[in-house]
């Protein structure tokens, strides 16, 4: 049987990448989308070329406990049982800490680090009384360095790992492993949109001299996913070219 993945934000740079490679893998996905954006999520599942069996779509608002546990029992039920969740929806709203609205902050809190928690806490139970499964968190270089004008996406990150390392204990019994990929800057919309020259003076300090691809952060997702993994737990696997060395 297919084993079944969740995967938030699927639809971003890094999310079509992981949900390519584990279809490839031979994955079913659970690919959520924003509420009222079907249209959007239908293209991109067209473009990609998926089937409904490799692929389900799948509306949440990962910043909505409420909607979160109702619909995630549900589709627990329709499924019969989700064997990787993908914490992988995230936002960025940069700005210098002096001028940061209360807005900019609650906005990537919610998204990228309470996120985690609505979505993880309906399926992790289940996982548990399975015996088996695997959640895995896409969090950040910046959440391990810091990172200048990214005071709310570093603080939302660096959650991320810390929540990932009490969860792994909390799962290690029943065969439940938790951990983080950390990417570096990644060829993606999120990280184009930023200015050039910034960029360009990043890049600049990466030692490989080049952003990752999506697909290179989607292999470390894999392998965690994957048998190889199983005795992995509490760890932060970075991809980031060198940019930050534990
Ligand atoms: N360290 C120290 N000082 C810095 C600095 C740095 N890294 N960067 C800028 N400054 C200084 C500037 O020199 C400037 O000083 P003066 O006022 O004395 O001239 C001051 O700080 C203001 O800088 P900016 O002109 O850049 O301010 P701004 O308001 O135009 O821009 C910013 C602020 C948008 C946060 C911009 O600094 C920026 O884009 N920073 C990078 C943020 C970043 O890396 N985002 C990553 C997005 S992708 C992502 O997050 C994915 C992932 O996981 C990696």
């Amino acid at each position: 049987m297919k084993k079944i993945a969740l995967i938030t934000g699927s639809k971003g740079g890094i999310g079509s990448a992981i949900s390519a490679k584990l279809v490839a893998e031979g994955y079913r996905i659970i690919a959520t989308y924003f509420t009222g954006n079907y249209e959007c999520a239908l293209e991109w599942f067209e473009e990609q070329g998926f089937t409904e069996e490799q692929v389900r779509l799948f509306e949440l608002d990962v910043t909505n406990t409420g909607e979160c546990a109702e619909r995630l029992a549900l589709l627990l039920e329709e499924e019969g049982t989700i064997d990787v969740v993908v914490n992988n929806a995230g936002i960025t709203r940069d700005g210098v800490f002096k001028k940061m609205s209360a807005d900019a902050w609650f906005d990537v809190i919610n998204t990228n680090l309470n996120s985690v928690f609505n979505v993880t806490q309906p399926l992790f139970a289940a996982m548990c009384e399975k015996g088996g499964g695997r959640v895995i968190n896409i969090s950040s270089v910046n959440g391990i360095k810091g990172q200048f004008g990214q005071t709310n996406y570093s603080a939302a990150k660096a959650g991320m790992i810390g929540f990932t390392k009490a969860l792994a204990y909390e799962g290690a019994r029943a065969g439940v492993t938790a951990n983080v990929v950390a990417p570096g800057y990644t060829g993606t919309p999120m990280v184009e949109q930023m200015k050039t020259e910034v960029l360009d003076s990043i890049r600049s300090t990466i030692p490989m001299q080049r952003l990752a691809t999506p697909e290179e952060i989607a292999e470390s997702v894999w392998f965690l996913a994957s048998d190889a993994g199983a005795y992995i737990t509490g760890e932060t696997l970075s991809v980031n070219g060198g940019l930050y060395m534990n």
